[in-house]
C-alpha cells in the first residue's frame, strides 16, 4: 500500500504515530511560515501542517506549490491541533509533515469540489467522475451500495437465489419503448434490451427455482423524468406457490428490514389501499400520505343552483387547507394560476374562506347563500380559519390536477416532512385500460398478471371492469415497486392476449415459448419488482434519481461525459446491414 491510514480515520489515539497519507488536496492555506492543507480522499479530511523552524525549507517550499485536485503523498507524525475543529472527524488532529511527494499534479476543475458547488447540472454531468468526488454525490452512491448489500443479504437470507438473466433478449411489453440491438449475424433482426426480466423469471418458477431475485439493469425508452432513466436498476422478484398476501408480506419485510438497517426507523405495518379508494380520495395511484387532505366531491352540494361552470361539470372536487382562511387575495391569485398551467390544466379554481367570526367568503358567493356554504365548509369539516379550495371538470383530469394542488399545498405547509415515511400498498388495479388511440385495451401492468378470481366471469363480457391481481408499493408519494399473481394456465393466458387485441397467431409469435412453457408444469407464481434507483431516492428524501446513478444519462438521454448515443462508422453499418439516410 501507498499508504498507512486514510484521511477520515486519525485521532487522538494516533498522536505521535508517523503515518503516510495520500489523498488530493482540498485547501491550500499559506500564512508565510506556515503552510496548512487539507487533504481528502473518500473517508474524509486531515490537516496537515508545513512549519518553518520545523518543516525542511525545502519542503515548505514544495507545498505552497500545491493546486487543488493535485494528488499528493505524505508522511509525518501526528500531533494534536491547537484548535481542534469538531466539524471534522479528524478534527482534534494534524498531520506535521516530513516528507512531500506529488503523485499527479491536476488542472484546474472546471467547478468547485466542495459540498456546495458552482458547477451547473451539464458542467458536472461532463465531468461526472469529478462530481463523483463532492461528498452528496458519493454519499448517495455510498447509500446505494449499502441498500444493494442489505438487499441481497435479506433475500438471501430468506432463500432467494439471485440468477442472472439475458440482455439481448426479445421485446417484452412493460409500455414503453424497447432499445434495440442490431444483430450482425441475422442480418435485418434485432434484439430488444429488456424492459424487465419479467418472462424470464417467470420461466425460472417452471424450472423449479422457487424464489428468485436479481438486482439488474432495465432499459425502456421513454421520455425523462426526474425519477426515471433510460436505463435503471430493479430489485426483480419472483415466489412459487403464493398468493397475493404472502409476496405483500415477504416484500414489506424487506422493506421494514431496509428502513431500520439504512436509517434505524421502525416502521408500522403498510396499510393496504384500493385503487379505486386512492384515486377518489386522492386523486392519484400513488398518493402521499404523510398528510390527510382527502378529497371531498361536492356535486350534490352546489349543483343546480346557477353557477354554470358547477352545474356543467361531470365532477367538483375540493380539499381543505387547516389554517389558511387568512390567505391574501395575492396568494389566492397564485393558487389559480398555478392550477391554471398546462402541465396542472385546471380551468380556474373557486375558494371558500371560513372566517374567524364564523362567516364565509367565496370566489361565487353571489350563486350561493350563507347558509349553502355553511353546507360547503361542512362538508368539508371546516373550522373558522380554514380554506377549501374546489376544481371542477371532467372526472379524470379535475381528480389529477386536484391532486397536484394537494402535492403543492402538502409542500407549502411543510406537510411532506423529508424524514418522515409513510409506505402503502395499493391494490385492485384495473387489469386493463381502454386507450383512445389504438380503440384497444391496453393490460394496466402487463399482459402477464392474473385477473381477480372473483372478476374471472367478467373477462369476456366487460373486460374494462376486471380487477388485476396487482399491487403496487407506494412510499411518500412515489411508485417504489409494482408486481402481481401470475397466469400460469396457457388457456388464461391465451384468453388475456385476446382481450389485449392479439390474434392467435400475433400471441403465439411473440409469446408462444411462455405459453408453451406453462403447460410443462408451471407452478402458481407471482411476484414484483422495485426501483432500486427511487427507492435510494425516496428513503433519502431526495426527488431525482441521479445522483443515486454513478454515471446517469441528461433529460434527453445523453451521457455527455462519453458523448453517447454518437454516429458509427459506415463500414459499422454495413456489417449490420443497416441503411441509413442520415449523415
Ligand atoms: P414496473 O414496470 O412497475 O414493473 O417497474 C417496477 C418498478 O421499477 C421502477 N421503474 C423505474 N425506475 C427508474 N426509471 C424508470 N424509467 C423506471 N421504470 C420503472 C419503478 C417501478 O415501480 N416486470 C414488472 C414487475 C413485476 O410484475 O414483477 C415491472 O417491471 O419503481
Amino acid at each position: 500500500m501507498l499508504r498507512t491510514n486514510t484521511c477520515g480515520e486519525l485521532r487522538k489515539e494516533h498522536l505521535g504515530e508517523v503515518v503516510t497519507l495520500c489523498g488530493w488536496v482540498q485547501r491550500l492555506r499559506d500564512k508565510g511560515g506556515m503552510v496548512w492543507i487539507d487533504l481528502r480522499d473518500r473517508y474524509g479530511i486531515t490537516q496537515l501542517v508545513f512549519e518553518e523552524g520545523v518543516t525542511d525549507k525545502k519542503i515548505i517550499e514544495e507545498s505552497k506549490k500545491a493546486g487543488r485536485e493535485d494528488v499528493i503523498s505524505i508522511t509525518g507524525e501526528v500531533v494534536k491541533r491547537v484548535a481542534s475543529n469538531d466539524k471534522l472527524q479528524t478534527g482534534e488532529i494534524e498531520v506535521r509533515v516530513s516528507e512531500l511527494q506529488y503523485l499527479n499534479r491536476a488542472k484546474l476543475p472546471p467547478f468547485l469540489i466542495d459540498d456546495e458547488t458552482d458547477g451547473g447540472e451539464e458542467l458536472r454531468m461532463k465531468y461526472r467522475y469529478l462530481d463523483l468526488r463532492r461528498n452528496p454525490v458519493r454519499k448517495s452512491i455510498e447509500f446505494r451500495n449499502k441498500l444493494m448489500q442489505q438487499t441481497r443479504s435479506y433475500l438471501s437470507g430468506q432463500d432467494f437465489i439471485e440468477v442472472e438473466t439475458p440482455v439481448l433478449i426479445k421485446s417484452t411489453p412493460e409500455g414503453a419503448r424497447d432499445f434495440v440491438v442490431p444483430s450482425r449475424m441475422n442480418p435485418g433482426e434485432f434484439y430488444a434490451l429488456p424492459q424487465s426480466p419479467q418472462t424470464f423469471k417467470q420461466l425460472l418458477m417452471v424450472s423449479g427455482f422457487d424464489r428468485y431475485f436479481q438486482l439488474v439493469k432495465c432499459f425502456r425508452d421513454e421520455d425523462l423524468r426526474a425519477d426515471r432513466q433510460p436505463e435503471f436498476t430493479q430489485i426483480d422478484c419472483e415466489m412459487s406457490f403464493v398468493e397475493r398476501q404472502d409476496v405483500l408480506d415477504m416484500f414489506e419485510g424487506l422493506v421494514r428490514n431496509l428502513f431500520k438497517g439504512l436509517l434505524g426507523l421502525e416502521i408500522e405495518k403498510f396499510p393496504v389501499m384500493s385503487y379505486d379508494d386512492a384515486m377518489k380520495n386522492y386523486g392519484s395511484d400513488k398518493p402521499d400520505v404523510r398528510f390527510d387532505m382527502k378529497f371531498t366531491e361536492l356535486n350534490d352540494l352546489v349543483q343546480g343552483k346557477g353557477f354554470n361552470v358547477f352545474d356543467q361539470a361531470e365532477l367538483v372536487v375540493g380539499i381543505k387547507a387547516t389554517g389558511c382562511g387568512d390567505y391574501t387575495r395575492k396568494q389566492l391569485d397564485e393558487l389559480t394560476d398555478f392550477v391554471r398551467r398546462p402541465q396542472v390544466g385546471a380551468k380556474g379554481m373557486v375558494y371558500l374562506k371560513c372566517n374567524a367570526d364564523g362567516t364565509f367568503k367565496s370566489s361565487v358567493d353571489k350563486f350561493y347563500s350563507p347558509a349553502q356554504l355553511q353546507d360547503w365548509a361542512n362538508a368539508f369539516d371546516g373550522q373558522a380559519g380554514d380554506l377549501i379550495l374546489i376544481l371542477a371538470g371532467e372526472h379524470a383530469s379535475t381528480r389529477n390536477a386536484l391532486n397536484v394542488l394537494r402535492l403543492h399545498m402538502g409542500d407549502q405547509l411543510d406537510l411532506r416532512k423529508k424524514d418522515v415515511f409513510k409506505p402503502l400498498w395499493i391494490v385492485d388495479f384495473p387489469l386493463l385500460e381502454w386507450d383512445e388511440e389504438s380503440q384497444r385495451y391496453h393490460a394496466m401492468h402487463h399482459p402477464f398478471t392474473s385477473p381477480n378470481p372473483d372478476d374471472m366471469e367478467m373477462l369476456n363480457s366487460d373486460p374494462g371492469s376486471v380487477r388485476a391481481n396487482a399491487y403496487d408499493m407506494v412510499i411518500n408519494g412515489v411508485e417504489i415497486g409494482g408486481g402481481s399473481i401470475r397466469i400460469h394456465d396457457r388457456k388464461l393466458q391465451e384468453q388475456m392476449f385476446k382481450a389485449l387485441g392479439f390474434s392467435e397467431s400475433e400471441a403465439e409469435a411473440q409469446f408462444g415459448f411462455l405459453m408453451e412453457a406453462f403447460q410443462f408444469g408451471a407452478p402458481p407464481h407471482g411476484g414484483i419488482a422495485f426501483g432500486l434507483d427511487r427507492l435510494c431516492a425516496v428513503f433519502s428524501g431526495q426527488e431525482s434519481i441521479r445522483d443515486f446513478i454513478a454515471f446517469p444519462k441528461n433529460t434527453s438521454g445523453r451521457d455527455v461525459m462519453i458523448n453517447s448515443p454518437s454516429p458509427i462508422s459506415a463500414q459499422q453499418l454495413n456489417e449490420l446491414s443497416i441503411q441509413t439516410n442520415l449523415k
